[in-house]
C-alpha cells in the first residue's frame, strides 16, 4: 500500500518561469509570492515524497479545441516541457511512474470514469512550474509523476462534483497500490482570475478566501457550484481551481484527516490571485 503522505497546491502563471529563470525571487513584485514556499520546502525535506500525482489543466499544448478530453491520465516514462508560446525556458522532462498511471487508469475506469490514456504527454507550464517552487534546488524535481489533467478550457467543463469524484477515486486507488512508495497529490491553477474578455483582470479575494478555508475544514464545499457559478465567482480561468477540488478529494480518502502545514494567498502575479498550499496527511 502507497503511503499519500500530504497534498500541494499552487497557482502556475507562465512569468513565475521567467521570474526563477531571471533570479527575480528577492525583487519587491516577487518576494511576496516566492516568501509562500519554505515552509513547504521545509516539510518536503522531512516526507520526502518519491511520486506525485499532478492534476493540471493543459493550456492547448497538448490539446487544442478540436480534441479536448474532460479527463487524460499520463502513462508515459517521461514528460517533456514544450514551448507553448508564453516564451519561458523550456525545463528538463519529468520522469513518468507509468505502473502507478496503469493503476489508476484500471481502477479509475473500473469506478465509470471514461479516460483518455497518454503514453505520450508534453506538458505545459500549469504542469513544470509547480515542481520548480517545490523543488527549486533539485531540477529536474527528484519524484516520478503521474499527470492528471482536467480540462477547464472548452465549456462545459466537468462539474465540480464530478471533479471531486475523480479525486476521492485517484485517493482510494492509491491506498489500493501495492507498492510501498511515499506519494504526494498535486492541483495546480487558480485562484481567481480572467485573462480575457470585459471582465479580464477579475480577483475576487472573498471567494478565494473561502476556497481556501474549505480546502482545511470543508473540502466538499466547491462542489455546490456550477461551470458557470465558478467563472461568475473566480473567473474564466479562475475554474482552474477544480485542480485544488480533486487533490483535496484524494487527501479524504488517505488517513485520518489533514493538518495544515502552510497557506499563503498574494495579489496580484501577473493577471492572477495565487494561491499555495500543503496539507500533512494524519496517519
Ligand atoms: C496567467 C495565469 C494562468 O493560469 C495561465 O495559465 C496563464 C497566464 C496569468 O495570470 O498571466
Ligand atoms: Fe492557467
Amino acid at each position: 500500500m502507497a503511503q499519500i503522505v500530504g497534498g500541494l497546491a499552487t497557482s502556475h502563471i507562465p512569468a513565475i518561469g521567467n521570474a526563477i529563470a531571471r533570479g527575480k525571487q528577492q525583487e519587491p513584485y516577487w518576494k511576496p509570492f516566492f516568501d509562500g514556499f519554505p515552509p513547504i520546502h521545509a516539510w518536503l525535506r522531512q516526507v520526502q515524497p518519491e511520486v506525485v500525482v499532478v492534476f493540471y489543466n493543459d493550456h492547448g499544448l497538448n490539446f487544442f479545441l478540436d480534441k479536448l478530453p474532460a479527463f487524460a491520465v499520463g502513462a508515459a516514462a517521461e514528460y517533456r516541457h514544450a514551448d507553448e508560446g508564453w516564451g519561458i525556458p523550456t525545463t528538463a522532462p519529468l520522469a513518468g511512474c507509468p505502473e502507478l498511471s496503469w493503476h489508476l487508469v484500471e481502477q479509475l475506469t473500473a469506478a465509470e470514469f471514461d479516460l483518455t490514456v497518454c503514453q505520450e504527454m508534453q506538458v505545459d507550464h500549469a504542469c513544470t512550474i509547480p515542481f520548480q517552487l517545490f523543488w527549486p534546488d533539485q531540477q529536474p524535481a527528484p519524484v516520478q509523476i503521474v499527470p492528471i489533467h482536467i480540462n477547464t478550457v472548452q465549456f462545459p467543463l466537468p462539474t465540480a462534483r464530478r471533479v471531486y469524484e475523480l479525486g476521492r477515486v485517484v485517493g482510494r486507488a492509491l491506498g489500493r497500490w501495492d507498492d510501498a512508495r511515499r506519494v504526494a497529490v498535486m492541483g495546480t491553477g487558480g485562484l481567481s482570475h480572467q485573462l480575457e474578455g470585459e471582465r479580464a483582470g477579475f480577483i475576487n479575494k472573498r471567494f478565494d478566501l473561502q476556497f481556501l478555508q474549505s480546502m482545511e475544514t470543508n473540502p466538499q464545499w466547491a462542489t455546490q457550484f456550477s461551470d458557470r457559478e465558478l467563472v461568475e465567482l473566480a473567473g474564466t480561468q479562475g475554474v482552474e481551481l477544480l485542480m485544488w477540488l480533486a487533490m483535496r478529494a484524494a487527501l479524504t480518502e488517505a488517513g485520518s484527516g489533514v493538518r495544515l502545514v502552510h497557506r499563503h494567498y498574494h495579489i496580484p502575479i501577473s493577471n492572477t490571485a495565487t494561491g499555495v498550499l500543503a496539507l500533512e496527511v494524519l496517519p
